[in-house]
């Protein structure tokens, strides 16, 4: 009997990437991430800008990922995009298009969840993890401890409850003189300093919380005192600086990642979002697997950041299950899950 395959067109627009992806049965056939450079020139995402430049990219992205996958229009089964939470008008972009592109081809809607996509991110590759799986999602805007049951019965633990993880690097960024997003530069230079050159004072937060404002404003008051003392205190220590703060956030993330690990019994344990890509949490996952007895999943690089393959992934586990949205679905910057 020959079953027909289910072909996923995935849409991702939450914030400045947009993204399209083709999945079949689950795998990705082609994932294509437009970046978008204007932010660069303002040190942040200017929400605005990030609308404009979704609507222009985002017909060439899509086009370009179905030529890649090799897939006609008239094959796409469902077409999947980020509901919540982001940039609302980054969403709408995303949300109208995909709406439209299942209205004209007849095809179910498919809404995600960007938070929850992160998590699935490890089910694209293999190894998957087998459930119990803890996963701390880190990313510029969110930082949470989550406990997936099965795919899509999934709740968070803990999360924080100022800056994201991701904020917290690309803060110390800006205030080194460092271009937007910081986060992977300060990694590129923490793998050239000494991490215990500078010691910053770790929130301790209730159960699974985190709290990173402290952390910045320590930095601030840290890096203001030695500007006086020295004008180019920063240029002397970029490396260690970067690697004393980065020592600092992945010791706060690693603690209570261990702390929800050894309290539910759970071995199997990863890490998701931006954040995830960094290389010193990665390797700090490597060792915590060796000394806890973990098994680590760490997805790639391409499916860490931003990227509209993991809205695939778990609009494949939606589809199965039936789970299909109403064409008077809205997109919403905030959402609880
Ligand atoms: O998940 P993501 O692509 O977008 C959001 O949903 O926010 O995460 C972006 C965040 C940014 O804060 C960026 O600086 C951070 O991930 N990031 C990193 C690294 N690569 C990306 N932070 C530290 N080290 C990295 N290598
Ligand atoms: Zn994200």
């Amino acid at each position: 009997m020959n079953i027909k395959p289910i072909n996923i067109l995935a849409i991702e627009s939450s914030c400045d990437d947009t993204s399209a992806a083709v999945l079949r049965d689950g795998v990705v056939l082609s994932n294509l991430i437009a970046t978008q450079k204007v932010h660069e020139l303002y040190g942040g995402v200017v929400p605005e800008m990030a609308s404009r430049a979704h609507i222009q990219n985002i017909v060439p992205v899509v086009d370009v990922v179905l030529k890649n996958a090799g897939i006609d229009k008239k094959d796409i089964d469902a077409v999947a995009f980020t509901q919540a939470p982001g940039l609302i008008g980054s969403l709408l972009v995303g949300a109208c298009f995909a709406k439209g592109y299942a209205q004209a081809l007849n095809v179910p809607l498919i809404a995600v969840h960007h938070m929850q996509a992160h998590v699935l991110a490890h089910f694209i590759d293999e190894p998957k993890p087998e459930f119990p799986f803890l996963c701390l999602t880190v990313s510029g805007g969110h930082t949470q401890i989550v406990l997936c049951r099965d795919h899509l019965d999934m709740g968070v633990l803990g999360e924080t409850i100022d800056d994201a993880a991701g904020e917290a690097f690309d803060k110390t960024a800006k205030m080194l003189g460092l271009p937007y997003p910081g986060g992977p530069l300060v990694d590129k230079y923490a793998q050239l300093g000494d991490p215990l050159k500078f010691q910053f004072t770790m929130s301790s937060m209730p159960g699974y919380d985190f709290s990173f404002s402290g952390l910045k404003t320590a930095v601030l008051y840290f890096l203001q005192a030695q500007k006086k003392l020295d004008v180019d205190f920063v240029t002397k220590n970029m490396n260690d600086i970067c690697a004393s703060v980065q020592y600092t956030i992945i010791k706060m993330l690693m603690n209570k990642l261990h702390k929800a690990a050894k309290e539910l019994n759970i071995k199997n344990v990863g890490i998701a979002g931006g954040v995830s890509a960094n290389s010193g949490l990665r390797k700090a996952m490597q060792d915590a697997g060796v000394e806890y007895g973990w098994n680590v999943f760490i997805p790639k690089f391409e499916y860490c950041t931003d990227n509209a393959a993991m809205i695939g992934m778990t609009a494949h586990y939606k589809y199965l299950r039936g789970e299909f949205a109403d064409m008077s679905i809205s997109p919403t910057a905030r959402a609880a899950w």
